[in-house]
């Protein structure tokens, strides 16, 4: 089939749907692809590197929109494009349905199907074509670049001969995609860096990432739950509400950057940084609002805007984040349309099979066949934050009885069925050797018993001491077997030398450990 990717009409839209790294996979799949002359200038892919990629120019959107079967676009189509839509066509970009219902009737009255890329379930597989994830990701980490471009200090502390600076401390409200990825670029930035969800399950992320979880006095069963709205949080109760304002004004004169990502889908955005909290924080302190496009989560927010307050506060209320790293939205954007192009291609032959029973074709698809089919039923498969841990069943005194038995019977039958071939063995063995060597083979075997007894209980803490004795008993090994290596015996020759090269091997071994512990704690 022919895909083709116009030029974006929106004012400032710098992205583009397909680069000419992403044409080359389109390609692998059986499909041609054509862009509109200029259509990833602003994202810095010239037109001579799409035509080195393979891919055909054509010069006014109108000649593309009639030579292609597939339309990949970024922002949802204006009423001409949609227009330009012909029957049986289909049209992949971001389309928000719940806000441009007027538009998809116009899709679906010229009969072509629509993709909407922000419809994509979160589910696991769909996580490669999850476009809204890469350009949240993207708005985080820029949001915070912001930021920066706008604070008067350093992100890191340092001590320096003109004096001590101490380090930028960020808030980042909402640890989603955008949050998580603010949290990443703050930490290596080297802020110190809190972040607070209405989600107690991301906890553990934020503070992998090396921030701190801005925690609150509430009763777990009255904490929101994602489970049943697809992987996004729930609106949290005012309870909730109001001891999560209190916790953010205690914090409010303390913070430098405040990073506000929180949102539940499709509703206005929570106002979460109030007027009173901007006025209590330091004069040169910044605000990103990324929820600023549904109003923002601080009170003051003018979305699309950057405003200063009274007491030189900065609020960035842009919505166009992901355009302002065009070159990287519109790298990651390609990859997501080409991996949902793979989708539909699954034979590779460049024929495209709509399959409305896929769950994530079926999710994103919202105008088919003449339909509107939208909203889509929920996914079969659950959303990626329903994946609870379960709760370990709580035996009762009788059954952790049974179970204690059970396993001391299990593994008094392993020991004595051991035990028995090793009876076995020895008799065999004492039937055919000299009374002299089954003596010392049985201290050997009682030895070998022993020892793997004792140093396999030995916790990782003590491994050091450990090896500290078994270097002194490498000593013991190689005393013996220097003495014995002048007998007469070839065998006893044979053991000794043997001996002597495995003490050998543990002596050096610990001098070549040693130096790497030493090189761990010297500076580069
Ligand atoms: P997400 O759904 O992955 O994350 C939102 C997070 O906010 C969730 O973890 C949720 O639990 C949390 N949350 C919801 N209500 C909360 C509350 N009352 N308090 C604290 N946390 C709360 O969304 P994602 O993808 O990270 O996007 C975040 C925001 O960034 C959205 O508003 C999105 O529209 C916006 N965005 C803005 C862009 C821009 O250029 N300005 C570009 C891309 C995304």
């Amino acid at each position: 089939m022919k895909i083709g990717a116009p030029k974006e009409v929106h004012e400032g839209e710098a992205r583009v749907a397909i680069t000419p790294e992403s044409a080359g996979h389109l390609q692998k799949l059986g499909h041609e692809v054509f862009v509109e002359a200029g259509a990833g200038l602003a994202a810095g892919f010239t037109d001579e590197a799409y035509k080195a990629a393979g891919v055909e120019v054509m010069k006014t959107p109108a000649a593309l929109f009639k030579m292609v079967d597939i339309v990949a676009k970024v922002r949802p189509p204006t009423e001409t494009e949609a227009k330009r839509l012909v029957k049986g066509q289909t049209l992949i970009s971001f389309f928000y349905p719940s806000s441009n219902e007027a538009l998809m009737e116009l899709v679906k009255s010229k009969g072509a199907t629509a993709i909407a890329m922000d419809m994509v379930p979160r589910i696991s597989r769909a996580q490669k074509m999850d476009a809204l994830s890469s350009m949240a990701n993207i708005a985080g980490y820029r949001a915070v670049i912001e930021a920066g471009n706008n604070f008067g200090r350093f992100f890191t502390g340092q001590v320096t001969a003109a004096g001590k600076v101490a380090p930028a401390k960020v808030l980042v409200v909402g640890a989603g995609v955008a949050g998580l990825a603010a949290i990443g670029t703050s930490t290596s930035l080297g802020a110190i860096t809190y972040a607070f969800d209405v989600r107690p399950e991301v906890a553990e992320q934020i503070e992998s990432m090396g921030a701190e979880f801005v925690f609150l006095e509430f009763e777990d069963s009255e904490l929101p739950d994602g489970a049943e709205t697809g992987g996004y949080a729930p609106p949290s109760s005012p309870e909730f509400q109001a001891k999560q304002l209190e916790k953010f004004r205690e914090l409010a004169p303390d913070i430098d950057i405040v990073i506000c990502t929180a949102l539940i889908p499709n509703r206005p955005a929570p106002v979460l940084w109030t007027k009173d909290m901007v006025e209590a924080m330091k004069p040169g302190s910044v605000i990103v609002d990324l929820a600023a496009e549904r109003g923002g989560n601080c009170e003051l927010t003018k979305p699309e805007e950057k405003v200063v307050t009274d007491n030189n506060v900065t609020i960035i209320g842009y919505t166009d984040f992901p355009s302002r790293m065009s070159t990287q939205s519109s790298t990651l954007y390609g990859n997501n349309i080409r991996h949902m192009m793979a989708d539909l291609t699954p034979e590779k032959d460049g024929v495209v099979v709509h399959d409305m029973e896929d769950d994530v074709i079926r999710g994103a698809t919202i105008t088919h066949e003449g339909e509107i089919t939208w909203p889509p039923p929920p996914p079969k498969v659950a959303a990626i934050a329903t994946q609870k841990k379960e709760k370990p069943k709580e035996l009762t005194p009788e059954e952790k009885r049974a179970q204690e038995v059970a396993a001391f019977q299990a593994e008094t039958k392993f020991q004595v069925g051991l035990l028995a071939v090793g009876g076995a063995l020895l008799l065999l063995a004492g039937l055919f050797t000299p009374a002299s060597f089954m003596q010392h083979f049985i201290v050997f075997t009682l030895a070998c018993f022993v020892g793997f007894q004792v140093i396999w209980g030995v916790a990782h803490s003590l491994h050091t001491p450990l090896m500290a004795v078994t270097n002194a008993i490498s000593s013991i090994i190689i005393l013996g077997a220097l003495l014995q290596i002048g007998s007469g015996s070839w065998l006893v020759i044979l053991l000794a030398a043997l001996s002597v090269f495995m003490a050998g091997v543990n002596i050096f071994g610990g001098f070549l450990v040693t130096r790497r512990m030493l090189a761990m704690f010297q500076k580069s």
